[in-house]
């Protein structure tokens, strides 16, 4: 299986994605790391604690950044409610947090391995990853791919061209973004493919688990926001796209293209900008690359499996 460590905000779609790495078999979830970003530092580490405890999940989960590393911090509590998981009655969590700071875990976890065996999947805002890179340098290329959710080539949704985990800390995205490591950006011109219809609802509900229940209770609250904040019928979910491609490469298209962020404009700060003009570059020339098309069917039979695999905590 593929060796993971996931860093979070979570955030109702963070915790499906904690959730699909943890029920994966074709992912070793290694360690859990938490980033200020749906909502503070505090919350969003209780939230993984929560998740953690549901499913009885053994890793390591550890704190992080508190703030981005030069802006004001934003939070999404009109997506995510006050807790930053408002929906679910959250399970008391016995386990604690790691005593590691997220960044060096981070660079622990990935000195510890072998070279090209841990990756990355960041879904919140990529204070965390850019620290460790700035941290400790010698993880940039030990790294096996940094899979991201953030960002968009052609939409943004906090503003009309910024996604929100880029758009709250955008130097840290820059930072990111031009290592030398590869990135695969899962954004949200692939995220919005990813949408809990009512056929998924029913499916999900069909598994009558606590893991499941839990999920459709955080699809109750999750999708009346998205329909009242961003007029979405049904809410898509983001961040367990990003998981989904590392256990099943095939479950979406990519294209390879020079992609940078927007730091200064005066409307377009946050913004993704990816070159797709001309041919595709090889992936000697060029390190990154935009998901495109989600196989949706492939994507929710990989989140109903893992949901039908996971034990209780
Ligand atoms: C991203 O922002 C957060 O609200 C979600 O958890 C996801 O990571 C989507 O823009
Ligand atoms: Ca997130």
């Amino acid at each position: 299986p593929r060796r993971v460590l996931l860093d979070c905000d979570p955030g109702h779609d963070d915790a499906i994605a904690m959730l699909l790495a943890h029920g994966s078999p074709a992912v070793d979830l290694v360690a859990v790391t938490t980033v200020a970003g749906n909502q503070t530092l505090e919350k969003v580490t209780r939230n993984a604690l929560a998740v953690a405890e549901l499913v009885g999940m053994d890793v390591p989960v550890a704190a992080g950044c508190d703030r981005p590393l030069v802006r004001p911090r934003i939070v999404a509590p009109d997506i995510h409610g006050d807790s930053g998981m408002d929906g679910p009655v959250l399970p008391a969590p016995r386990r604690a947090v790691d005593r590691r700071h997220a960044v060096e875990l981070i660079v622990e976890t990935v000195m510890s391995a072998e070279p090209g065996e841990i990756t990355l999947v960041p879904t919140g805002p990529l204070t965390n990853v850019a620290m460790a890179a700035r941290r400790e340098p010698r993880i940039v290329p030990r790294v096996r791919e940094v899979v991201m959710m953030g960002g968009g080539y052609q939409v943004g949704n906090r503003t009309p061209v910024a996604e929100f985990n880029v758009l709250a800390d955008p130097e840290a995205a820059h930072v990111v973004l031009n290592e030398a490591w590869p990135v695969t950006m899962v954004g949200l011109d692939l995220t919005h493919q990813a949408v809990a219809t009512p056929d998924v609802r029913a499916r999900l509900a069909a598994l009558d688990t606590p893991a499941a229940r839990f999920v459709g209770e955080l699809l109750d609250f999750y999708g009346a926001t998205y329909r009242t904040a961003q007029g979405f019928p049904y809410p898509p979910v983001h961040d367990p796209c990003a998981v989904a491609y590392v256990i099943d490469p095939e479950v979406l298209t990519t294209r390879r293209a020079p992609l940078d962020v927007e730091l200064h404009g005066a409307l377009t700060t946050g913004m993704t900008v990816a070159d797709l003009r001309g041919d595709e570059p090889s992936p000697d020339e060029c390190r990154t690359q935009v998901a495109v098309t989600l196989d949706p069917a492939r994507f929710w039979d990989l989140v109903v499996d893992a949901l039908g695999r996971v034990g209780e905590g």
